[in-house]
């Protein structure tokens, strides 16, 4: 029996990734949306492109506005896209606070009906989100993963890869940290073809990189102007979803919730990990310069501050 794969919200990130996950027919997929009618008509598209696209996946939109999450029961994995892109007059305050009870709801809902489920978060401010999925579920810290790493390392990856000419699967990048401007790209444990950067590209270059990596998805909201990145997000999803379905055990970077690893206590951040059947099956720790570990502090600090607005 294929497995089923929940995506909450059926914006543009939810139903891309609802729509390559299909596609490919990794798992049976319900898309939820607090509207009414627009996830049952994208779920039904998706659901008629299947025999041209030769999958068997089973595709379905649910309205999710009376409340009713019965068609998301026993899912293996339940991608959480659901909140609010920031508004005219909106503080970033407003945006988490509004996003903290979307998030918890939700998760509450889920987490019921998929009780062994694995929650990949997705909706931003990426890692205090995740931490509201983590006590909201009261799952263990294995099952709450968050995407942002593997988007920021693919960006950088992009810009590597067209800066020197070069395949795409020539090219590891790294980052570490919040998904903010605080993020840690580490140019040391960024290569193309198993040579890091830094013997390939001058130093301005490769700040160049990591400045535009940090910026990625400002630097697309302000060429949408009416809303943010979708295509990179859902890839993302996808493979992260990917590695978990078909227990890959792929190092990748994700959020996760942290002990000690990295000196960080009790925070989200990005990290690698091993991503496989049973979630963050180990948190990889590599050894950072100090002044890498200065990087990943302070974006530990950001991220920590929001949390503590929230009372996490
Ligand atoms: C991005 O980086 C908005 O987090 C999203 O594109």
């Amino acid at each position: 029996m294929r497995k089923k794969v929940t995506v909450v919200g059926g914006g543009f990130v939810g139903a891309t990734a609802a729509q390559r996950i299909a596609d490919a027919g990794l798992a049976d997929v319900v898309l939820t949306d607090i509207l009414d009618g627009v996830p049952a008509g994208k779920g039904l598209d998706m659901l008629e492109a299947m025999p041209i696209l030769r999958s068997d996946a089973r595709v379905e939109g649910v309205s999710t506005q009376g409340g009713d999450y019965s068609a998301t029961a026993g899912s293996a994995v339940v991608v959480i896209t659901a909140g609010f892109a920031r508004k005219p007059g909106m503080s970033r305050d407003d945006l988490v606070k509004a996003n903290y009870a979307v998030v918890k709801d939700v998760t509450e809902a889920v987490a019921r009906l998929s009780p062994e489920a694995i929650l990949m978060v997705v909706t931003n401010p990426l890692d205090v989100m995740c931490q509201v999925a983590y006590r909201a579920s009261k799952f263990p810290k294995n099952r709450v993963i968050g995407m942002a790493g593997v988007l920021d390392s693919a960006r950088m990856r992009a810009f590597i890869a067209t800066e020197m000419c070069v395949s795409v699967e020539n090219v590891h990048a790294f980052v570490l940290g919040g998904h903010g401007d605080d993020m840690v790209p580490l140019p040391r444990y960024s290569t193309v073809a198993g040579i890091p950067l830094p013997e390939l590209l001058p130093k301005e270059r490769i700040e160049a990189i990591v400045q535009r990596t940090r910026k990625g998805g400002g630097e697309i909201v302000n060429l949408l102007k009416t809303g943010s990145a979708y295509y990179a997000p859902s890839a993302a999803v996808y493979e992260m979803v990917d590695a978990i379905l078909r227990d890959r055990k792929k190092i990748l970077p994700c959020s996760a919730y942290l002990e000690g690893e990295y000196g960080i206590q009790g925070l989200f951040m990005g990290v690698p990990v091993k991503l496989g059947a049973q979630g963050i099956e180990q948190v990889v720790e590599i050894k950072l310069t100090p002044d890498e570990q200065a990087a990943l502090d302070k974006s530990a600090a950001s991220v920590r501050e929001v949390v503590n607005l929230l009372n996490l």
